[in-house]
This record gives structure tokens, sequence and C-alpha cells, in this order.
């Protein structure tokens, strides 16, 4: 028999301010090619105005493209009630983590059951009867995150990623891949499989009978086919330290894995929420994407990053490895890199490129 854990103590510790003002501001000594995105004290004393702290109900105006800096039990009651389309969900998995200002301490498995059971029953006022659901985890987590979602959802899919940074490990099997499982609230929903097509490149180009290409096409740099995304993914890349989109945050998501979820599963003008936001990679995408945005941070220098990384995204609304609406393969830098003839130089190709050299993939 468990104990019940209810949502007002689970396992979260508060770190002590002044310990973690010393770790953050403490400058690193970091490589030239190294984008990570910092902020100077400067930044956050002006970033952390934007930042939104509820104190009793608000409409969705009061929300609508910004970043809520509170812990999630606080928030959830004063959430407006009907106005998400998409939710994704991030939540710290099963795992000892330190999250800058506060550290998730692992537990049980039922416990963990029960604390994603605390904040998702009481988090299902602000969906929409048309909304879908994602929720990330790993193995450890990923059959709690299944049961509780099957309470509360139409359970869809479960989509495992290929997480190529996992560490080794003498007893046990290296860690390299996360679940997402995809839910919906009811059976009327948004998916759009045409709009995160694979390009793949064809190494049997077949013909029909009457000598036309069988869905393929050839370019100038080659043979291509557009495929249909299945629930395995293998072409993501975990930020890092020479890409643009990179932080200190320890579990940050890739912005072409978010794109993938949006442009699947939500419209333009669509209404993304994220209550366990990090620094802001949903935020971000939505707002490249041109979707509406929220979402919980319970850490302020992390909300902080989420505001400069939207404030990044005025000017540069490029996802790495999706390229004029189509979500390209890993190691796929030569192709493209090669377009009309000329060299592609924009900042996704450059990413690549410091991917593939630290990889030794070129
Ligand atoms: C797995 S991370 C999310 C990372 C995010 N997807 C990204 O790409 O940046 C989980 C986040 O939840 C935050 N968090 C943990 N407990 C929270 C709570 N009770 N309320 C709000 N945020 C919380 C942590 O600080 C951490 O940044």
């Amino acid at each position: 028999m468990i104990k019940k854990q209810n949502f007002m103590n689970y396992k979260i510790k508060k770190r002590k301010k002044s310990f973690v003002k010393d770790e953050l501001l403490k400058e690193k000594v970091r490589a030239g090619r190294n984008r990570t995105i910092t902020l100077s004290k400067n930044e956050i004393n002006s970033l952390k105005q934007k930042l939104v702290v509820l104190s009793k109900k608000c409409g969705v105006s009061t929300i609508e493209n910004k970043t809520i800096n509170q812990d999630l039990r606080d928030v959830i009651k004063y959430l407006p009630e009907n106005f998400v389309d998409l939710l994704f969900i991030d939540p710290p998995y099963n795992l000892n983590k330190n999250f800058n200002s506060n550290i998730f301490k692992e537990m049980s498995a039922a416990e963990y059951e029960n604390w994603l059971d605390s904040w998702l029953n009481p988090l299902r006022k602000i969906l929409k009867p048309t909304a879908s659901v994602y929720i990330c985890g790993d193995w450890k987590s990923s059959s709690a995150i299944f049961r509780v979602m099957l309470k509360y959802f139409i359970v869809r899919n479960r989509i495992t990623w290929e997480r190529e940074k996992g560490r080794g490990a003498k007893t046990n099997w290296k860690n390299c891949s996360e679940d997402i499982w995809f839910g919906t609230v009811s059976n009327k929903y948004t998916f759009n499989p045409d709009a995160v097509m694979l390009k793949r490149k064809v190494l049997a180009p077949y013909r029909d009978t009457n000598g036309q290409p069988k869905d393929w096409q050839q370019e100038e740099n080659g043979i291509f086919r557009l495929t249909h995304p299945s629930n395995l993914w293998t072409n993501l890349t975990i930020p890092f330290w020479s890409m643009s989109e990179n932080t200190d945050h320890p579990t940050q998501k890739p912005e072409k894995l978010l794109a993938k979820i949006m442009l699947a599963s939500s419209n333009k003008n669509d209404f993304i929420f994220d209550p366990f936001l990090g620094v802001g990679t949903t935020s971000v995408v939505a707002k490249k994407l041109g979707r509406k945005y929220s979402g919980v941070e319970i850490d302020e220098l992390y909300g902080c990053l989420t505001e400069k990384r939207l404030e990044i995204a005025n000017k540069d609304t490029s996802i790495q490895g999706y390229v004029e609406g189509v979500f390209w393969e890993r190691n796929s830098l030569g192709d493209q890199k090669v377009k009309n003839g000329k060299r592609n130089n924009s900042k996704q190709a450059e990413d690549l490129f410091a991917y593939t050299l630290k990889n030794g993939e070129l």
C-alpha cells in the first residue's frame, strides 16, 4: 500500500537563493565556437520584469504569449478554462535532477504516478474538447505516464525518439531513447501529417511500368522521397554548446522536436501551453510557427532565458533541421548545403555543421 502523496507535498527541494545566484553568475570559460545563450546581471534585471505572477483567477489575455514564473501547484487554480489546443508537458522525470533553484528527488514508481496525477487531473480544465496532449518521459517514468494518461485521455500513440547523448554504463545498456505519449481529449482533434513530412535520400529509385519515378524526385544533389513520419524519431539532436538554441538548462528539448509536434497537432493561431516550461523551447517554437503560447516555470533564471530566446526569435525564426517545410534526416548536411547550385549558409546548416564535426559524421 503506498502512502497517499498529494499535490501539495511532492518532493521538490528548494535551494538556498544565495547559493543559486553564485552558481548562475559565475563566468564560465567557453570555447570560441560556443553559442550557448547566457544572461548578464543587467539582462536578468530587465527580463524578469516580463515574467508574470498570478494571484487571482485570470483571463486568457493575461497569460497569452507570457511566461508565468511560479510553482505550478500555486497556478492551476488561477488559470482560465477551455482555451488550450495543444498541451505539451515535459515534466521532471523520476530521477534526482538539479534544476537550478530546485532539485527533483527520485521517488517510487507509484509515488511518481500519484505526483503526475496530482497536477494532470486539475490541469484538464484548461483544455478545449478538441485538444491534444503530449507527455515526455524516459523508460522509468513512461509506464506511469501511460497509466495516468489512460485515466483522462484517449491515448493514441507512443513516440520513441533517439536521444544520442546518453552516458555509457558498465552494468547496464546505455540509455539512448525517450518516449512521448500522445493523447487527445476526444475523437475530434487536429492532425496534419502533410506538415511533418520527412525528406529521405532514396537508395533504390524504382520506376513504375511507364518508366515514371515511384514516389521520388530527382534533385540537383540526389534522389529524394518525402515520407510520412512514424512514431520512431531518429533525426533529433539534443542541444549542445555550438548550437545557437543551446542554454545551460540540464534537460532542454530540441526545437525540432517541438516543431514536429506543433505542426502535426496544431494550426496557426492555436494556443499551446506548457506547465513545465524550462527555458521556453515550447514558447519559442510556437512563436516561430505563428501559434499563441504560455507556460509555467518555477525558476526565475529559466524564465529569463525563455524571454531572451523569445527576443532572439523576433529576428531569427529558423528551426534547425526544418527547412522549407520539410524535416531533414540527420547527417544530411551535404544535401542541405547545396540548393540551386548555391551553398546554404543558413543558421540551420551551420548548426548541423557543428554537430557533424563533433560527431565525426561529415
Ligand atoms: C524537464 S524540464 C523542461 C525543459 C523544457 N522542455 C525545455 O526545453 O526547456 C522541467 C522543468 O520544470 C520545472 N519545474 C519543476 N517543478 C516545477 C513546478 N512545481 N512548477 C513549475 N515548474 C517546475 C523545472 O525547473 C524544469 O525547468
